[in-house]
């Protein structure tokens, strides 16, 4: 087991990561202390996971509060039956929620840790690859509002996050693919060499072997403990971890939320922003090539077929990344070197969505 710390100063937490760890009742027990535990999960994850980790809470008293599946269900009134469950058990304010599963889950389980009783400790225990690397790690929680993707929210920090990579043997290969899409955000962002070696181990990491997947949770989160323990809020450098989000939660708020995972969303979003960079002189075309082959390679669809580039640029306004005084975009010097500046006219943005979405 390796563990890596998200340096916060009184709220800083641990990230353990290693294969069967949910299983691991020392490793459990130590690290969820509360008395009173709601495990709040999925109803995929629960038949595969959920009586493993009950079994390493066995002293406890110990609820658990099953989600229907997918990000449709991500919303106020999701949250709402949670707290439900929380009242209805007397839960206390020295309880705990663990989130057993996927971003979905643990979105709504933290934000509902944040607002139950003004804040109760939960555990993040992420099951998919995406929750492993980005959504489990930083404090982000939150549901979505109808016309908008994590509207509603609060940055509000696990105590500790416990990231067995066993559970990514289950991992359908299209949820796999989309956790992915995050990973190879943090290359292009940050780290040029990661780039380089995920080039050259996608074979492995589709394999599922586990090596290459424990190295990718590992690095994955290294830098993403980084950027929270230098900007937790978001006040700048932490806004490099949205790029292609801009673009891709507005796919995702079009797609109704069910046309494309969060993660392939990212993809595309992640070719329009490699596009936009190259019109605007940063980024070199093979450069760009070199990301879309490398997403591709990885399955992930890298581009937004029959939507309109205007309700696009529509969407991507009412995103909460946009303040008073405009929409700002992660965009590309170089591979390794994410760069965060003010979006381009409109103009240009339509030009590359035209060329990208509309085909
Ligand atoms: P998800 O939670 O919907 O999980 C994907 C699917 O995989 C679900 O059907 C789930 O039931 C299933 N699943 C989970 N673990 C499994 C396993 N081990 N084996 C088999 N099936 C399993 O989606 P996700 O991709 O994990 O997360 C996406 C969400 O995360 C989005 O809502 C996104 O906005 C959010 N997100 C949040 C942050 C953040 O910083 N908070 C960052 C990135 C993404
Ligand atoms: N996933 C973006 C962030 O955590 O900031």
């Amino acid at each position: 087991m390796d563990t890596l710390e998200v340096a916060l100063g009184a709220r800083s937490y641990p990230i353990h990561i290693g294969a069967g760890l949910i299983g691991d009742r020392e490793l459990v027990g130590k690290t969820i202390t509360a008395e009173q535990v709601l495990i709040v999960t999925d109803t995929t994850v629960a038949p595969l996971y959920l009586d493993a980790l009950q079994r390493s809470l066995a002293e406890r008293t110990c609820r658990t509060h099953v989600l229907a599946e997918g990000e449709q269900h991500k919303t106020l009134a999701t949250l709402a039956e949670i707290v439900d469950t929380l009242v209805a058990e007397n839960f206390h304010r020295d309880a705990c929620i663990v989130a057993l599963g996927g971003g979905v889950v643990g979105d709504i389980a933290g934000f509902t840790a944040a607002c139950y009783q003004r804040g109760i400790d939960f555990v993040q225990v992420p099951t998919t690859l995406l929750a492993q690397v980005d959504s489990s790690v930083g404090g982000k929680t939150a549901v979505n509002h109808p016309r908008a993707k994590n509207m509603i929210g609060a940055f509000y920090q696990p105590t500790a996050v416990i990231a067995d990579i066993g559970t990514l043997t289950t991992l359908p290969p299209r949820e796999l693919a989309a956790g992915l899409a995050e990973v190879v955000k943090y290359g292009l962002i940050l780290d040029a060499k990661f780039f380089g070696w995920l080039e050259d181990h996608v074979e492995a990491l589709l394999a599922l072997d586990a090596d290459a997947l424990g190295h990718v949770v590992r690095r994955s989160c290294e830098l993403k403990a980084m950027i929270v323990a230098e900007d937790e809020r978001e006040r700048g450098r932490r806004a490099l971890l949205n790029l292609g989000h801009t673009f891709g939660h507005a796919l995702e708020s079009l797609g109704g939320y069910g046309r494309w995972l969060h993660g392939e969303a990212v993809a595309i979003g992640t070719v329009l922003a490699a596009c936009t960079s190259v019109e605007l002189g940063k980024l070199t075309v093979s450069d760009a090539e070199r990301i879309e082959a490398l997403l591709d390679r990885f399955g992930l669809p890298t581009r937004a077929n029959g939507l309109s580039e205007r309700a696009i640029l529509e969407a991507m306004a009412i995103d909460k990344k946009a303040t008073a005084a405009g929409l700002n975009l992660v965009l590309l010097d170089a591979i390794g070197t994410g760069i965060i500046e003010a979006a381009p006219p409109d103009e240009l943005l339509l030009s590359v969505l035209a060329d990208l979405a509309a085909n």
